[in-house]
């Protein structure tokens, strides 16, 4: 990482958000941010990775079709890096629910689902470090220098 008050997460840009060519819009609020982009690619995602990246949601009666629907066509999977980066992408992301998050966030401005609520995003440094492993090589990662971040950062929050 290229600053030690840096954290990464994972987000994954889901295939109702690639259906609806969504993609482009998705990243450019990330990049506008100030988020670093260190990890980026397309993916077509398989039962077993998903068994593993749901397991918290095994028992639950979505998790067939919530499987099914992350396997309709690829996603886009990236890594982002910032200050406080986890909760950063979360609160970009909204609510779980699109009907009931907030307008200016991906969710709230561009879902009206639960299940089709456009990104994932990790929701701790551990989900983030177990996520970072399971859709990422380390090779993948490429760790940069942004020019922005002088900008981007006050002083005091480089330092
Ligand atoms: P996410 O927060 O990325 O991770 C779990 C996913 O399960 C969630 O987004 C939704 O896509 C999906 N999900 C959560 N709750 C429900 C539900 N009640 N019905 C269908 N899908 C759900």
């Amino acid at each position: 990482m290229t600053h030690n008050k840096a954290e990464r997460t994972v987000v994954l840009i889901k295939p109702d958000a690639l259906q609806r060519a969504l993609v482009g819009e998705i990243i450019k609020r990330f990049e506008q941010k100030g988020l670093k982009i260190v990890a980026l690619k397309l993916m077509e995602l398989g039962d077993a990775i998903l068994s593993e990246h749901y397991s918290h949601h095994k028992e639950k009666p979505f998790f067939p079709k919530l499987k099914s629907f992350m396997m309709q066509a690829p996603i886009v999977a990236m890594v982002l890096e910032g200050i406080e980066a986890i909760s950063v992408v979360r609160m970009i992301a909204g609510k779980t629910q699109g009907r009931e998050a907030d307008m200016g966030t991906i969710r709230g401005d561009l879902s009206m689902s639960t299940q089709a609520n456009i990104v994932h995003s990790s929701d701790s440094k551990e989900t983030a470090e177990a996520e970072i492993k399971r859709f990422f090589k380390e090779n993948e990662i490429i760790d940069y220098v942004h020019g922005n971040f002088n900008f981007v950062y006050a002083e005091e929050e480089r330092e």
